[in-house]
């Protein structure tokens, strides 16, 4: 973005330079993948730079005779040992994972299993009855609603249905979390959801009520939503569900710049295996209430467990996989 269009921001409070911050990761960010071809360029190169991650990792792992993933020293986001159940039907029986600051995490599993639980357990929207939950080293468990919402702050989510306020124009739903956090005059605060709507492809949509959107749209609105906030992590539940493919190659190829770029701990909850191959550094595979593998995507792939083998037949099944490097 040229100086002459940049909001005028007075000199500093924190306020202001974290909206300046913004502003510059937004320049960074800018979306040049606006063609399906651009977008196929950005795909083929996201999985060459996987492959070539996963090949490094796995020479790494041979000559340092590691059999597991090196341990997170210090997780980001650290789930131990954490158990729910509703009524007499036990949902996640001591399931534990953990995801460094920037990293991937897939949580894949058959509907039902407890993914969106544990999305919501991790926010504090729902309380497990055992385990440790830490974010950024603070326990959530031991949190009141105040702290919760203080944690929302920093880790946000990305709903199914984009849980878009429905009265508000897309330009006003992002335009919320901007407000709610002050300090803006309004030239600069619509300065910021037009660069966030380019960001996600989708300015023609700034006056537009949610429910004439596409669930994609929806999603796209949502991710741009959270990034206004100014998020640390973003976890999204099951964000390709509904979608046409291009628009779920977009979201992926949105989700990949994030964390690229800004270096945004993601969680992305999804069923679709081409999706998790292309995004995650780490998975968890949830199964009857335990998590029946937890680790990188390439062990994942090479996992001889019968239950994680049957998983990805059913999908190779329905969608051939890449290649495996
Ligand atoms: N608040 C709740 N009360 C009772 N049962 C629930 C609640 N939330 C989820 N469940 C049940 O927990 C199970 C796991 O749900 P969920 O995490 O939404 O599955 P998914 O893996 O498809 O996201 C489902 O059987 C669901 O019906
Ligand atoms: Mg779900």
């Amino acid at each position: 973005m040229s100086d002459a269009i940049k909001p005028e921001l007075p000199a500093s409070s924190d306020s202001d330079e974290s909206q300046h911050s913004l502003l510059s990761n937004l320049d960074e960010l800018q979306s040049d993948v606006s063609s399906v071809q651009d977008l196929e360029i950005a795909a083929a190169s996201a999985n060459a730079v996987i492959a070539e991650a996963v090949a490094e990792a796995a020479a790494h792992r041979e000559a340092n005779h590691i059999d597991h993933p090196e341990p997170i020293v210090t997780p980001y986001i650290d789930f131990e040992d954490v158990s729910i159940a509703f009524g007499d039907r036990k949902i996640l029986d001591h399931v534990s994972f953990n995801v460094g600051r920037g990293q991937t995490l897939c949580i894949l599993g058959r509907s039902g299993v407890g993914k969106s639980v544990s999305l919501r357990i991790l926010l504090g929207f729902l309380k497990a009855d055992s385990g440790y939950i830490r974010v950024d080293g603070q326990d959530i468990m031991a949190m009141d609603e105040r702290g919760l919402q203080e944690v929302r702050k920093h880790v946000t989510m990305v709903f199914q249905n984009g849980a878009l306020f429905d009265s508000l124009t897309v330009g006003e739903n992002i335009a919320f979390p901007l407000r709610e956090k002050g300090g803006l005059v309004e030239d600069q605060v619509q300065q910021l959801v037009s660069r966030l709507l380019e960001l996600v492809d989708q300015s023609e949509t700034v006056d537009r009520l949610p429910s004439s959107l596409s669930m994609g749209q929806k999603r796209c609105i949502a991710i741009a939503r959270a990034l206004a906030a100014q998020p640390e992590a973003i976890l999204y539940d099951e964000p390709t569900t509904m979608v046409d493919p291009i628009m779920g190659r977009n979201i992926g190829d949105l989700i990949q710049r994030l964390k690229h770029q800004l270096g945004i701990t993601s969680i992305v909850v999804t069923h679709d295996m081409r999706f998790a191959m292309r995004l995650a550094d780490l998975v968890l595979f949830l199964e009857s209430g335990t998590a029946r593998f937890f680790g990188t995507i390439r062990e994942f792939l090479d996992c001889t467990d019968p239950h994680v083998q049957q998983f990805l037949a059913l999908d190779t099944y329905a969608l051939p996989l890449p290649a495996a490097s």
